[in-house]
């Protein structure tokens, strides 16, 4: 790299925004000083933006803790201040979506055209029996109608759970269980790396009796999109999205709801094999949703491109494609396909086309196109670029500074935004015009946010190693566990009290600054998704070959994390194994029960565990194996011999 920076410390550099930038900036240092006089003030104030149809008279209601209530005698409607507010306000030519499908054929859409796909869509929602605080589950591929069926339910005060599109039947099944959802919208398939990837299959699938399981009973109809128009099977309960579509009045005047009303719940991998559904509501997660997307990414809605590459199937769709441009009345970009079809500069292409000023994406993208090399992005115009976000795990700085040079023409500020399914909303970040960036630091906490590091016992340390916790409740905070309030208690709130412990190691540095370090539970974050270690475990043995499993996370240079697996085989099943290739066999099971992401990258057959005493699996020791790393202390291994019996009996 040509750039002016010291090579062999770059995460001491500082990059202080231009005059230009500050001067221009939306976030101002005056945003610290009214959150640090009043922070429930200026929380009341952020939600102040929004449109109330009955204004709140309280803030915040903390008085049966962990459970906390905003505005709680507010009400409003989300898809409202999404949508019909803007149009109302004289914005409906604005284009909100520029949609890009993954061949090429692409859809522009104003406010106003949105607002009117949502009416119908809400209309045709309610013919289909769907009312207030019924549950729809939404398992598209990222094309218009997904955010348009998100709003719609939003609109009818519904709650969605979108499943990503690549999760597997089995997948889908637990999650439409465990919400009693009545209505699934699908689409027949979408585009993925150059042809229809199908998706109904997998709903027709999960709504059939599975293994144990009788048939699903609470849906009672499945919503289909045309898309991928690939041959799909008809079921009764089935509706083309495009017919009852074109039967909607386009007339819908949006309710009010109660500020706590759900909005949705998203699932996400914890340290159990089960995933949890973690609940938002309405006002206060719109509330921080909408004020950091403006103030993080230094909004100019008349004026720039956003694009955010997440898939509406994760929390970063939800927030920052979803809820928050669109309250923001942003023009965003929105794309179907992978980064690499039909080539490798698909993204840069796409910026180029669009214009293109603020891109936020994960640090796993940025790692593979360093990897590809600068002369791909550099075939094309980056010039409309102004601001870069990153999300998902810690960047390191020699991506940070990639991401600066070779994407941002070395003018751009980076914010390297931490939060988390659980957190609603941007939690720690720079504000660009504001902060002195740091690469590789996630830096401060935002306005209104007060974060600590830890040490084990819940003090607080001024400097150095720790646990991150948030110290005060916060507006787009989780409302709970959907159906769980003692796993919400227990994963949360019993370590620290009264304090969200969020499950990730932080470092506080001699400024003040935040640097993450990771999850310390068996979460891993492989390519910025949260996978449960415990989750592929149990897919593992669920195979007739496994009597044992043990999933870690090995770093990979550019997944972040990689997940490898030891299996060990029954003896029963050792001839029939023999004859397979074990590791083909047992990753595309895993792909077929949590879906391809889950799918091990290595799978070593062992013989034994290294197991402690009291029978833990010793996941430090597997992690050194994994890593190609000498094998550590085992003076607390029952057996101290099966390190060495695992050391020599690998197969990859
Ligand atoms: C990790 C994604 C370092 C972290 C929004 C967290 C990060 C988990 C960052 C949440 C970041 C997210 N730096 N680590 N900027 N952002 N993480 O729920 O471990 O999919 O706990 O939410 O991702 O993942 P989730």
């Amino acid at each position: 790299m040509e750039q002016q920076v010291d090579q062999a410390q770059p995460e001491k550099q500082v990059f202080p925004p231009s005059p230009e930038f500050r001067d221009a900036a939306v976030a101002r240092p005056e945003l610290y000083e009214a959150a640090a006089t009043d922070r429930l003030e200026f929380w009341a104030d952020q939600a102040r933006s929004l449109h109330w149809h009955t204004p709140f008279t309280q803030t915040l209601d903390w008085s049966d803790p962990p459970f906390a209530r905003w505005f709680d005698d507010g009400e409003l409607n989300v898809a409202y201040n999404c949508l019909d507010r803007h149009v109302e306000e004289g914005n409906g030519d604005r284009v909100a979506l520029l949609w890009e499908g993954e061949p090429g054929d692409s859809r522009a859409i104003t406010y106003a055209e949105l607002t009117s796909e949502v009416k119908k869509a809400a209309n045709v929602l309610t013919d289909l029996g769907i009312e207030a605080g019924d549950r729809v589950a939404i398992y598209l591929p990222m094309i218009p109608e997904a955010i348009v069926s998100m709003l719609a339910v939003a609109r009818l005060g519904a709650a969605h759970s979108v499943v990503f599109g690549g999760f597997s039947a089995d997948s889908l099944r637990a999650r439409i269980d465990d919400a009693g959802a009545k209505l699934v919208i699908t689409a027949d398939g979408g585009w993925r790396k150059g042809k229809v990837s199908p998706l109904k299959p997998a709903v027709d699938a999960s709504l059939e009796p599975r293994g144990d399981l009788p048939a699903q009973d609470t849906v009672t109809n499945v919503l289909v999109v045309r898309r991928g128009e690939n041959e799909v099977d008809w079921n009764d309960r089935d509706v083309w999205w495009h017919e009852a579509m074109a039967d909607a009045s386009p007339e819908h005047e949006a309710q009010p709801f109660p500020a706590e009303n759900p909005l949705f719940i998203l699932y996400t991998s914890g340290t159990t094999g089960k995933p949890k559904g973690i609940l938002h509501t309405s006002g206060g997660y719109l509330t921080q949703v909408a004020s950091t997307h403006r103030n993080v990414f230094d909004l100019h809605p008349e004026s720039d491109v956003y694009w955010c590459t997440a898939d509406v199937g994760w929390i970063t769709g939800h927030s920052y494609v979803t809820y928050g441009p669109l309250a923001n009345g942003a023009t965003q970009v929105i794309y179907e396909g992978t980064p690499d079809a039909p080539h490798s500069g698909r993204w840069w292409e796409i910026i180029q086309k669009y214009g293109v000023t603020i891109l936020y994406t994960a640090p796993t993208a940025i790692r593979s196109f360093m990897k590809l090399g600068r002369q791909i992005p550099e075939q094309f115009d980056l010039s409309s670029l102004r601001l870069l976000g990153s999300v998902g795990e810690p960047i390191n700085p020699e991506a940070w500074l990639w991401y600066r040079h070779v994407i941002g023409a070395d003018r751009t500020p980076i914010v390297d935004t931490w939060w988390q399914t659980e957190t609603g909303a941007i939690m720690i970040s720079a504000l660009p015009g504001v902060t002195d960036a740091k690469p590789g630091s996630a830096q401060v906490p935002i306005p209104g946010i007060t974060i600590d590091v830890v040490d084990d016992a819940g003090t607080s340390l001024d400097h150095g190693d720790g646990l991150l916790v948030v110290s005060e409740p916060w507006p787009s905070m989780l409302r709970g566990i959907w159906g769980d309030p003692d796993r919400y208690r227990e994963t949360y709130w019993e370590k620290f009290g009264d304090r969200y412990f969020a499950g990730d190691g932080a470092r506080l540095d001699e400024d003040g600054d935040v640097w993450l370090l990771g999850r310390v539970d068996d979460v891993m974050n492989v390519s910025g998704h949260r996978l449960s270690t415990a989750e592929i475990e149990s897919a593992l043995v669920a195979h007739h070959f496994t009597a044992e499993a043990a999933v870690v996370g090995a770093s990979d240079e550019t997944t972040g994390q990689a997940v490898v697996a030891f299996v060990i085989i029954k003896q029963s099943q050792l001839a029939d194994a023999e004859a397979s290739d074990i590791a083909a066999e047992l990753r595309s099971h895993v792909a077929k029960q949590i879906g391809p992401i889950a799918r091990p990258r290595d799978i070593y057959v062992v013989a034994e565990l290294p197991k402690t005493r009291s029978g833990k699996i010793m996941r430090r020791l597997l992690r050194d194996v994994a890593e190609g790393r000498e094998i550590g202390d085992t003076t607390t291994l029952a057996d101290t011999q099966v390190m060495r019996i695992i050391g020599d009996k690998v197969v990859r």
